[in-house]
């Protein structure tokens, strides 16, 4: 007998979990995030899945008791590792429902058509190197294996080195289990307040806004913070303070509240109180409705940046690390999806990236569903949502597969 949604739930909640915040540490190939990915084996190995590994860090669990296995193949799943102090839900909500439905849809008697599997893609919030999904675009093929390899975390450790210190085997490239996929449907926490206002636990998904993640490298002249007068120096960090606000005024000016700016990670150089630093690197994440509007976003950031750079007699780079192009998900499967059980689901928008659109834009038909969060917040402790909508999402995403797998 599976353990039930609350079962399953209770036994990944404390893996990662900090004792101050309540938020999650689940950075990609640390033994929180792989406790996470052993949990999901077990799971799988609790229901006869076969379990398929790729270089990448991402693992399925396939559910093949049908008779033609050459059939395209039906993919659900998530991810299970968390930004730096995240919530419970962004990602392992998805996983653990993914299991949930597949119990419901054995508990129904119902005979797949198509194998059916769960996938726990590796390093979807790119907070260890700074990439976006990253085990998704290299399943996909959309990063290739040399720019990967020479990735580096905060301590300069590379990304096949943490795989291979996880117990990992690294072998970075398009994975081939890939190439078996017919369609993917990725069950998410709402990340934001839309299903709350509209009264209604489970909504579907219908784009993914264009977003990017850019270094900004601003260098000036170190030099002692008392014996420099105001007038002497080259201070990066005024270039950095200034550029930020560019960055918030510059997307509020992007009409329709379509445009998003963050900086929400620093790094100064030497960073002590007492000098004038010489480097600040400023990450800026950057997000808009439209492809043209993100592109005009980070031009004018740039821009405004730079002008300050010129005052300041300091000098400023930019680096685009990771950048996404808007996704549209898949109008046919998300017709298929939007009256299941009789209920009208309301496909919304989303600013927030997911393994999903990876896959989308590889070319393979996705959709998504959105389980409500009454606080709207994510990234973040406060992310939430109720047992009940939980539920509720497990019944629509297992009415989902059996309509895909039929
Ligand atoms: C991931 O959740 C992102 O939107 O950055
Ligand atoms: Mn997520
Ligand atoms: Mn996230």
């Amino acid at each position: 007998m599976s353990e039930t949604f609350e079962q399953m739930w209770s036994s990944v909640a404390p893996v990662g979990r900090s004792g101050s915040s309540g938020g999650y540490f689940r950075q990609p190939f640390t033994s929180a995030e792989r406790e996470c990915h052993e949990w999901f084996v077990e799971q799988c190995t609790a229901r006869g899945l076969t379990i398929e590994r790729d270089g990448n860090g991402n693992t399925v669990g396939w559910w093949e008791p049908v008779v033609d296995r050459n059939l395209p193949r039906v993919l659900t799943g998530s991810h299970l590792d968390s930004v730096l102090d995240g919530g419970a839900y962004d990602g392992p909500l998805g996983i653990v429902s993914a299991f949930a439905a597949m119990d419901l849809l054995v508990e129904r008697g119902f005979e797949p058509g198509r194998t059916i599997g769960i996938a726990a893609f590796a390093e979807e919030e790119g907070s260890r190197f700074s990439i976006a999904c990253l085990g998704s675009r290299l399943a996909v093929g959309a990063v290739s294996p040399e720019r990967a390899v020479a990735l580096t975390d905060r301590d300069g450790v590379r990304l096949d080195d943490a795989m291979a210190a996880a117990g990992l085997e690294p072998q970075l490239g398009r994975s081939a289990w890939l190439d078996s996929v017919g369609c993917y449907l990725e069950l998410h926490v709402e990340q934001g307040r839309d299903l709350v206002h509209r009264e209604i636990p489970v909504g579907l998904a219908s784009m993914i806004w264009p977003h990017g993640r850019y270094r900004f490298d601003f260098t000036g002249a170190a030099n002692h913070a008392g014996a420099t007068s105001m007038a002497d120096r080259r201070d990066p960090m005024l270039t950095y303070a200034m550029t930020a606000l560019a960055a918030n005024k510059q997307a509020r000016l992007v009409a329709g509240d379509a445009g998003r700016a963050t900086f929400g990670r620093l790094e100064v150089s030497p960073n002590a109180t007492n000098a004038v630093p010489d480097r600040v690197t400023g990450w800026l994440d950057a997000r808009c409705e439209s492809d043209e509007a993100l592109v005009e976003l980070v031009a004018a950031i740039e821009k405004q940046g730079r002008e300050r750079a010129e005052r300041d007699g300091t000098t400023l780079a930019v680096t685009a690390e990771s950048v996404s192009p808007a996704v549209h998900f898949d109008l046919e499967l998300s017709a298929r999806l939007a009256h299941l059980g009789g209920t009208d689901r309301p496909a919304i928008a989303t600013a927030a990236g997911h393994d999903a659109g990876v896959l989308a834009t590889s070319g393979i038909p996705s959709a998504m569903l959105f389980v409500r969060n009454p606080t709207g917040v994510s990234h973040s402790p406060a992310e939430y949502a109720d047992l009940a909508d939980c539920l509720a999402g497990v019944e629509v995403l297992a009415d989902a597969l059996a309509e895909l797998a039929r």
